[in-house]
């Protein structure tokens, strides 16, 4: 014969299962949660079907079906119930992800809690930082202050892992810095240092009621046309103490996840956007695809590299797998 049977190793389920390269667990899945500060909310985000914001007094409820479904780890957004230039609510030692934090170590112990560090759902114009009167644009060196402010007063809530997201130039260093000073180096750091200026945040915004009130966040999230500007951010987060990088969004950056994957040794996390989770739930729920679509998705971004996956999926991928369909 003149041509090779790939055939023969598709013929059967099992055959297929050994010789499967690449494999998706619960271990891989961290599911982020919106806490709203208000009492008594359980409201759905209406761009995010499944997803909703809760109140600390809810909270339990959440956490209990997300440990029995098998998630080992989970991101919280805080939702302020005031906003003011400074986004003080992000480092108030009581702020709203700190309590969520305290209720969630308090009952779960061993669940993984990763605290995002930004400061733009707790600014009242939405921006990721201090705004410059003159320039109208985020003042990176002033804004740094208020990150390590922020990330100390996570690690003392007693978050395991610290995710700055916000893009300030060296935000690794400075937050690495404060950690340590403050008794706390032996929380890691996971950046979110590639993160491009993306459409497919909408509905976190709706979710974390985050829009910017003016002009857009491209002068420090970076232009979806580059890759090469990627592996620049990706040197100077290493070099800087970055303990595991995440790239945002996924599912049209798989080619970056693989150049990060190629250039790092770093665990590399890929974080499944809103707007990519919204997508893909309004076709399924329309009926116009297969919810195995959700599956194939988790696959490609792992094919790519990653090592974990940020994904508001990751309670129905558990269902999946406790039924033994994946
Ligand atoms: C905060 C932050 C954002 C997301 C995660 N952390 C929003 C933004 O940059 O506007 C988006 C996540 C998602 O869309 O699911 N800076």
């Amino acid at each position: 014969m003149e041509f090779e049977r790939h055939r023969r190793l598709r013929k059967s389920p099992f055959m297929r299962d050994i010789v499967r390269e690449t494999h998706l667990h619960k271990d891989d899945l961290i599911y982020p949660i919106f806490v709203v500060e208000k009492d008594d909310v359980k409201k759905e985000v209406p761009s995010m079907k499944g997803v909703y914001q809760i109140s600390l007094n809810m909270l339990k409820e959440e956490l209990d079906e997300v440990v029995s479904l098998g998630i080992k780890s989970v991101i919280f957004f805080g939702v302020p119930n005031e906003k003011d230039p400074e986004g003080s609510g992000a480092y108030h030692d009581h702020g709203i992800v700190q309590e969520a934090c305290r209720l969630s170590k308090e009952l779960y112990p061993e669940l993984l809690v990763i605290l995002d560090t930004c400061l733009c759902e707790y600014t009242d114009h939405g921006h990721c930082g201090l705004i410059d009167e003159k320039t109208e644009d985020v003042d990176n060196d002033a804004t740094l202050p208020l990150l390590v402010k922020t990330a100390v007063s996570q690690a003392r809530a007693g978050a395991d892992i610290i995710a700055p997201s916000n893009m300030m130039d060296g935000f690794v260093t400075e937050i690495r810095k404060g950690l340590d000073d403050n008794g706390f180096s032996h929380i890691p750091i996971m950046s979110y240092g590639i993160k491009y200026a993306s459409k497919f945040y909408g509905p976190f915004r709706d979710a974390a009621e985050s829009t910017p009130s003016f002009g857009d966040r491209r002068t420090y999230q970076m232009d979806p046309a580059n890759r090469l500007e990627a592996l620049r951010e990706l040197a100077s987060d290493e070099n800087e103490g970055a303990d595991m990088m995440i790239v945002k969004p996924a599912l049209s950056y798989l080619d970056i996840i693989r150049d990060v994957r190629n250039r790092s040794d770093l665990p590399v996390v890929a974080y499944n956007v809103s707007g990519e989770y919204a997508m893909t739930r309004t076709a399924i729920d329309m009926g116009l695809l297969d919810e195995e679509v959700i599956i194939e998705q988790m696959l490609s971004m792992k094919r790519a590299g990653a090592d974990l996956i940020i994904t508001y999926f990751a309670k129905d991928i558990c269902i999946k797998i406790n039924q033994g369909e994946v």
